[in-house]
């Protein structure tokens, strides 16, 4: 099962309140800000760094100061002392200068501009920085290079009005105006947190499935006591979200072509496996430190959203890592490599443009190179080699799924599934290595979007294994 990798591990501490939901997960850390990508992000980008070199006290005054600014210009102040005193140094306190923003933002009775995550920083600080690392912080066009073109290829062929459907789930709070700060957030603080009910049926998916809540309530899996914030409303525990699946499944269940065929199937794929793993379970682990100068001090649930582009982004490929374990053996009929899915729906999930390849090289006994499964096209050469999807248009011609008639192929790894691929390897293979190539999308679609020069472009390894014989 999902297991970050020990370098990411911090020391746990083991204090404080417990949690009931089983299968949470532990001892994932922040990593630092590693912006590597810029000209999608550099507005959005908050360097910890900076926060940190900051001396101790200075952080705790002007936590202090935050929030006795936004404490006085609170409508009642009776019912609104915060439930924790912000005593505990945090990694990412705000500094002067970001307390002051956020106070802006805070009007004595209109309350702060939900909308803005960045009204949310100054008091849920280390959850701001995290979902800033998140792609749901990216999910608007101008900020994910994948997205944005594709969005924009989409357009040119299919019509202008297809931005609305998109809008529904990666800018839900603003789709009409996609180029609001509301829209612009993505899937922002708000897009979750003001849920009031989501409806679950059929063809119903993101802004459609879900109801707000009036003014600027801020629900989360907890029962809140009224006034609990005093620059927000709070409110009884969301179920959608206590159950750490309903909520996500209002954009991540399934998605279909204009012609019908599968596009992604996350939702499905983790119905099928079963079990009381939750999507929070894995993509939101507990993690030590307070989430901001307010709340539970001792641990929370991390806001990154960890996902593939990780791997990319914040050069941390621990969740795609502990996707699958790879094993190989020499026997009599060559080499059997073993692929175990360790996530609960499919391997990859997800956009349908997602694929990794298994890479063998084959060595004789002085160690020369003398085999390998494919060397230019794995797709020509080797095809049981590859784990993807293959969308045909009505010529059969292989098109991206959106421009599809049919699916033509699904050889990704099904949830629970255990693969053996056995290769027939020359006398004179004495050992072999054997690598998983992760890509985000495959080469032709990353030179159709234009983007084949960006990082996001490049593949990764995210397992390798070898044999003797
Ligand atoms: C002035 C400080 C302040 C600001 C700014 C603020 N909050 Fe809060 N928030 C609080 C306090 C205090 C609580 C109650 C914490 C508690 O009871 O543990 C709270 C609770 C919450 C909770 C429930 C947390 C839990 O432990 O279950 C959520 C969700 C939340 N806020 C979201 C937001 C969002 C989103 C924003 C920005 C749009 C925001 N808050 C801005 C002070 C603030
Ligand atoms: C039902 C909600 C929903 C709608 C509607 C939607 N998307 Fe998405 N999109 C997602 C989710 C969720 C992901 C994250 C990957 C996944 O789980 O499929 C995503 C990811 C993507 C990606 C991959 C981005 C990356 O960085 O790799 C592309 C490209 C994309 N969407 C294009 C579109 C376009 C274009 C439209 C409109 C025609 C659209 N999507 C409409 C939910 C949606
Ligand atoms: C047991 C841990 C586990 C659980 C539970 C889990 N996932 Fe995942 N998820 C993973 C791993 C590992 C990956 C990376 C491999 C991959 O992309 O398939 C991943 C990848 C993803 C991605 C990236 C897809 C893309 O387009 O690249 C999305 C979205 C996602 N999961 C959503 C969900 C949702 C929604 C749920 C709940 C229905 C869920 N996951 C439950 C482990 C889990
Ligand atoms: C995609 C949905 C989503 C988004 C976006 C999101 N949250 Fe959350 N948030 C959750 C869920 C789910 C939980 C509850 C996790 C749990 O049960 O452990 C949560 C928990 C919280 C908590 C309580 C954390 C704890 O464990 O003590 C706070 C505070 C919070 N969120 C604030 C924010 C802020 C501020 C933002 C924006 C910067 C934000 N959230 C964005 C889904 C979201
Ligand atoms: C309002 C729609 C919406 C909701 C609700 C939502 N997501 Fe997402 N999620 C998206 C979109 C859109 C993307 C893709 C953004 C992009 O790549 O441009 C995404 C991407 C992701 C990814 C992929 C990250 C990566 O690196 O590729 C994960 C993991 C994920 N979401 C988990 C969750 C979980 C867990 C929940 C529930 C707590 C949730 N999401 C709720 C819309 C949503």
């Amino acid at each position: 099962m999902f297991r970050p990798s020990a370098t990411r591990r911090c020391n746990r501490l083991n204090r404080g309140r417990t949690r009931t939901r089983r299968a949470r997960r532990s001892g994932m850390c922040r990593v630092g800000s590693e912006f590597a990508l810029s000209p999608w992000r550099r507005s959005s980008c908050q360097p910890v760094s900076s926060a940190e070199k900051e001396p101790e006290i200075m952080r705790y005054l002007s936590i202090l100061l935050t929030v006795a600014v936004l404490l006085s210009s609170a409508c009642d102040k009776e019912e609104a002392q915060p439930t924790a005193e912000p005593t505990a140094p945090t990694t990412a306190a705000p500094t002067s200068s970001k307390a002051d923003e956020t106070s802006e933002h805070g009007s004595p009775h209109a309350g702060i501009d939900i909308d803005d995550p960045q009204s949310c920083k100054g008091c849920h600080g280390t959850i701001y920085e995290e979902w800033t690392e998140s792609m749901h912080s990216r999910a608007h066009h101008d900020n994910d290079p994948i997205y944005g073109s594709m969005r924009a290829l989409r357009m040119k062929k299919q019509g202008e009005h297809i931005a609305e459907k998109c809008a529904k789930c990666h800018n839900a709070r603003s789709p009409d105006q996609p180029d609001t700060v509301a829209g612009k957030a993505g899937v922002s603080c708000a897009t979750c947190h003001n849920v009031a009910a989501v409806e679950s049926a059929p063809g119903k998916v993101g802004v459609d499935a879900l109801t707000w809540e009036e003014g600027n309530v801020m629900r989360s899996s907890r029962d809140l006591e009224p006034g609990a914030s005093p620059v927000h409303g709070t409110g009884k525990a969301l179920p959608a979200m206590q159950d750490g699946v309903t909520l996500c499944m209002s954009c991540h269940n399934a998605t279909k072509t204009p012609t019908g065929a599968p596009a992604c199937t996350t939702g499905p794929e983790f119905r099928e496996h079963g079990g009381d793993e939750t999507c929070v379970s894995c993509h939101m682990p507990e993690v030590e430190g307070p989430a901001g100068a307010v709340g539970r001090q001792d641990k929370h649930a991390s806001h990154q959203f960890l996902g593939p582009h990780r791997a990319w982004y914040q050069n941390d490929k621990s969740i795609l890592e502990s996707a699958v374990a790879m094993s190989a053996a020499f026997g009599d009929d060559g080499l059997t490599v073993t692929l175990a899915n360790k996530s609960v729906h499919g391997f990859p999930s997800g956009f349908p443009g997602r694929l990794a390849v298994v890479k063998v090289v084959g060595k004789d006994k002085d160690g020369e190179v003398v085999w390998q499964n494919f060397t230019d096209n794995p797709m020509a050469e080797h095809p049981d080699s590859v784990l993807n999807k293959v969308y045909h248009d009505a010529n059969g011609k292989p098109v991206p799924a959106p421009f599809s008639k049919k699916m033509v192929r699904d050889t990704r790894l099904g949830p629970d599934e255990t693969r053996m691929v056995t290769y027939e390897v020359p006398a004179n293979v004495a050992s072999a290595e054997i690598k998983l190539i992760y890509r985000l999308l495959p080469p032709k679609l990353a030179k159709l979007l234009e983007i084949d020069d960006r990082v996001e472009a490049t593949p990764k390894v995210i397992a390798t294994t070898s044999a003797e014989r």
